[in-house]
């Protein structure tokens, strides 16, 4: 009962927290000018959490948004820009299935933090697309049925393209080791 002052909780109306939710909405969404780099208090986050503006290049595009310290890129990518081609699976660098390629060489980004990719060159597998049509090896996985359920897929696309970017003709040897 938010009008009983001896409730626990009283004065905190739910038009209040909706509010409050906003707020760190609006803050989290914010641009930043660039070469900003403070970090700012958060709005409606755990005690002691800050958000830091960051300039990500993903897919040929800066994208400039607020984050906390401890995100990870995987989260930034699917949670804050929309770009859910990479997905999430074990988190903790098992699985492959959230891997983008950093400055071209393939990278689980559950396992490297939004701040760090700062001043990278970050590719999805949205990136790999020409306009409308697929990319090479998105073609090629279709053509070839190179897939079960699907939804490692994208990790798969991804560290291909990563070895090709390499090796753009690699041995047996060096396909058994690089995907
Ligand atoms: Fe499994 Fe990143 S989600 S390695």
């Amino acid at each position: 009962d938010p009008h009983d002052p001896s409730k626990p909780g009283a004065g905190f109306t739910r038009r209040g927290f909706i509010t409050t939710l906003g707020t760190g909405a609006v803050a989290a969404a914010t641009l930043t000018e660039p070469g900003q780099a403070e970090a700012v208090p958060g709005a409606g986050l755990p005690d002691g959490a800050v958000m830091r503006p960051v300039a990500l290049a993903i897919n040929g595009r800066t994208h400039r948004l607020l984050v906390e310290p401890r995100w990870s890129l995987m989260y930034v990518l699917r949670e804050r820009l929309g770009l859910t081609a990479t997905k999430l699976g074990c988190e903790r660098g098992e699985c492959g299935v959230c891997t983008v390629l950093v400055d071209d060489l393939p990278q689980y980004s559950c396992m490297m933090l939004a701040v760090e990719a700062e001043g990278r060159a970050i590719t999805t597998l949205e990136g790999l697309m020409r306009g409308e049509d697929l990319g090479v090896v998105q073609r090629a996985f279709v053509e070839q049925d190179g897939l079960q359920c699907g939804y490692c897929t994208p990790g798969q696309i991804m560290a291909v393209e990563g070895l090709l970017r390499a090796t753009p003709n690699p041995t047996i040897d060096e396909i058994r080791t690089g995907v």
